[in-house]
């Protein structure tokens, strides 16, 4: 269910996103936020690529399973990151399910990568995953250099992102200029959503 051929971007080296490294964020949202890792979460990281942010949460977790659509950067992903402790999955997030819910599901620039047809999808995947009070945190992609028919990555505003979690999700925290890549700077925000029970 994409308009991309994301394998086909991978393999052909289309990966403006890819940047060798987790997101610089990530580690400030770890070691802010003990009431969520001290209890060493489940956590659920969908369309995580090369597998980075995976390798950083990797520790601060109980269990964490690491999904993406295409096969080609998980390959890669395990040769990155040879530890039995992350679950590489591919698939497809809208059709993930899991008897086990998630304390946590971690975004980071898959809900951009989403066309638009399908955002509400994605925010049903989301809450289906996530237990009563579970977190959804992460990285959205606000404005990237280019018009909303180019993406992706896709924009949103925040009224966009606010109209569709707001329902089934409270937010609470909104990062507007998060630590981020070079070039990045004021596309992005980091939010925390709190799944209502
Ligand atoms: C912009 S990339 C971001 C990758 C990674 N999070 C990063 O920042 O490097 C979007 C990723 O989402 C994946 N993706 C797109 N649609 C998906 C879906 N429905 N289910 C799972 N993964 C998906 C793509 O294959 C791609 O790896």
């Amino acid at each position: 269910m994409s308009s991309v051929d994301w394998d086909a971007r991978y393999r052909d080296g289309e990966t403006p996103w890819e940047k060798g490294m987790a997101h610089p964020a990530l580690p400030f949202f770890v070691s802010s936020h003990p009431g969520i890792f001290e209890k060493k979460p489940r956590v659920f990281h969908p369309g995580c690529g090369f597998g980075h942010d995976a390798a950083i949460l990797v520790p601060h977790c109980e269990e964490l399973t690491a999904l993406d659509l295409a096969a080609a950067p998980l390959e890669a992903a395990k040769d990155l990151y040879p530890t039995e402790s992350i679950r590489w999955e591919v698939g497809d997030l809208f059709a993930w399910d899991e008897p086990e819910k998630y304390d946590l599901v971690w975004e980071h620039t898959c809900f951009c990568a989403i066309p638009l047809e399908f955002r509400t999808k994605y925010v049903k995947a989301v809450h289906r995953l996530l237990k009563p009070g579970g977190h959804l945190a992460g990285i959205f992609f606000l404005n990237p250099d280019h018009a909303l028919e180019e993406g992706p990555p896709f924009g949103v505003t925040r009224d966009e992102l606010n109209g569709f979690f707001g329902n089934g999700f409270e937010l609470l925290e909104d990062h507007p200029k998060p630590e981020t890549y070079e070039g990045r700077e004021n596309r992005e925000t980091l939010m925390v959503w709190r799944k209502r029970s």
